[in-house]
């Protein structure tokens, strides 16, 4: 295993370039396995959980390479199964139900299990399906689901879900008739897989709104996309410019995907402005504490509170950050702790009370967003600052030492001997 070496105090500037969005690569991954044919995709990240998708969708019989673009063939899907040893290390990997049943009629896919963040159920994926007509049984770890064909109905999420509107999606694509989902995620990364599937032959309206509608079609054909640029690396990284008191240019950029990000940040005096497709960030002279809570798009994303967190820990007073998203996305908060931070949970809020400045230490990785929390702390912690288990930030991180070097910081990678 290895760890990431950081040693801080360095004020970054710079440019960073942004990747392909890890959470609109993964469903439209998912998605060329209800046309048949090769579907090239654009922009697709170089991460571990694309490696463990890419996997996945091998083992059912799609051929795949990834040189300048993403090229896979489904023509070939021999099992539409998705074993737990591949499902275990990615909850992503649930994306393949919707497109496996909508094609093939029957799926067999290894129940998620548990996760650091929480215990993320698919209930709801799961219910949408049975509402159309697929027959679920749970079996020895695996969720058996069958359907001769998917009929078109409409589906109440009654919890924003982002991966179970994307997979009752794509499983109503080929439904008969027309579906409709209410209570939708409205994730970029949502709009981005419908915009595919339309390209596909799909007939979909509404992505981006709490009201899909989807007429199903017999059958679709591949094709080619872009993936749009990640929003989270993008917000973390506008975090390492606040940290650090540097000035980062980042592109390229949706700035319509990180409205409230944008606007959290400003309110901490960071000095934020957007041009043709690049964000430039002015890191403020001193931190302002700030409050946040997380919620489904177009609220504050989850997947930044941790990040943001390192923030508050150096603000000027007292911030309560509130996750309610998730159950357990608090990990981080234990490690920020040996590097200084004065961080006390109470319940789903953590009230972090700004302090003069971070020490380096050896810290855990516990999960992906709390490893970038880490990195961004030992990017403004002074001295060396050890993060060890970043298998877990290379998941949805790509290339970052290269990327933070890049701007100034110093930062390396080590063997892990224990
Ligand atoms: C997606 O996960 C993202 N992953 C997550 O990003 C992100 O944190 C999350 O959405 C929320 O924005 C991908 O897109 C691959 P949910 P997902 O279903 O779809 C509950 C990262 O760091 N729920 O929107 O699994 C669930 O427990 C990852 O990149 C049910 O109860 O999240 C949670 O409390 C982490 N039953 C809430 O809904 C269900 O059937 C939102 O979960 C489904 C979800």
């Amino acid at each position: 295993m290895d760890k990431l070496m950081i040693e801080g105090g360095i004020a970054l500037r710079g440019h960073i370039p942004i990747s392909g969005a890890k959470n609109a690569a993964l469903p439209l991954l998912a998605a060329s396995l209800i046309a048949p044919g090769e579907h090239t995709l654009v922009n697709v990240p170089r991460l571990r959980d694309i490696r463990t998708m890419q996997r996945l969708l091998e083992h059912m019989g799609a051929e795949s390479q990834q040189d300048e673009h993403f090229h896979i063939d489904t023509s070939r899907i021999h099992t539409p199964e998705a074993p737990y040893e591949l499902v275990k290390t990615m909850r992503a990997s649930v994306l393949v139900l919707g497109p496996l049943v909508a094609r093939f009629q029957h799926a067999k896919v290894s129940l998620p299990g548990g996760c650091a963040i929480g215990a993320r159920p698919i209930n709801l994926h799961l219910e949408g399906l049975e509402r159309m007509g697929a027959e679920i049984q749970l079996q020895h770890g695996y969720v058996m689901a069958k359907a001769k064909r998917l009929q078109g109905t409409t589906i109440t999420f009654d919890q924003i879900t982002v991966t179970g509107t994307e997979n009752l999606m794509m499983a109503a694509s080929l439904a008969d008739g027309v579906t409709v989902l209410e209570n939708a995620a409205r994730e970029p990364e949502v709009i981005a897989l419908a915009e595919y599937l339309n390209e596909m032959g799909a007939h979909i309206r509404g992505a981006g709104t709490p009201q899909i509608t989807i007429e199903g079609v017999p059958n679709l054909s591949p094709g080619t996309h872009t993936v749009i640029p990640d929003r989270i690396e993008t917000g973390t990284y506008m975090i390492a410019a606040a940290i650090t008191g540097g000035h980062l240019t980042l592109s390229p950029c949706h700035p319509e995907h990180l409205e409230a990000v944008i606007s959290k940040l400003e309110g901490t005096g960071a000095t934020i402005c957007v041009n043709d497709g690049t964000l430039e960030i002015q890191a403020a002279s001193a931190i302002r504490s700030v409050d946040v809570k997380t919620w489904p798009f177009p609220g504050f994303p989850t997947d930044m509170q941790a990040q943001f967190m390192s923030l508050m820990a150096l603000g000027d007073g007292v911030s309560l950050i509130t996750e309610q998203i998730f159950e357990n996305r608090f990990m981080h908060v234990l490690e920020l702790r040996r590097l200084g931070a004065d961080i006390n949970l109470d319940g789903r809020t953590a009230v972090v009370r700004g302090v003069e400045s971070l020490s380096g230490a050896p810290v855990m990785a516990t999960d992906l967003r709390a490893s970038a929390s880490l990195v961004l702390a030992g990017l403004a912690a002074d001295g060396l600052t050890e993060i060890r288990r970043i298998y877990h930030l290379d998941r949805g991180y790509e290339t970052i030492e290269q990327k933070l070097k890049a701007v100034g910081a110093r930062i390396w990678r080590e063997r892990d001997q224990d």
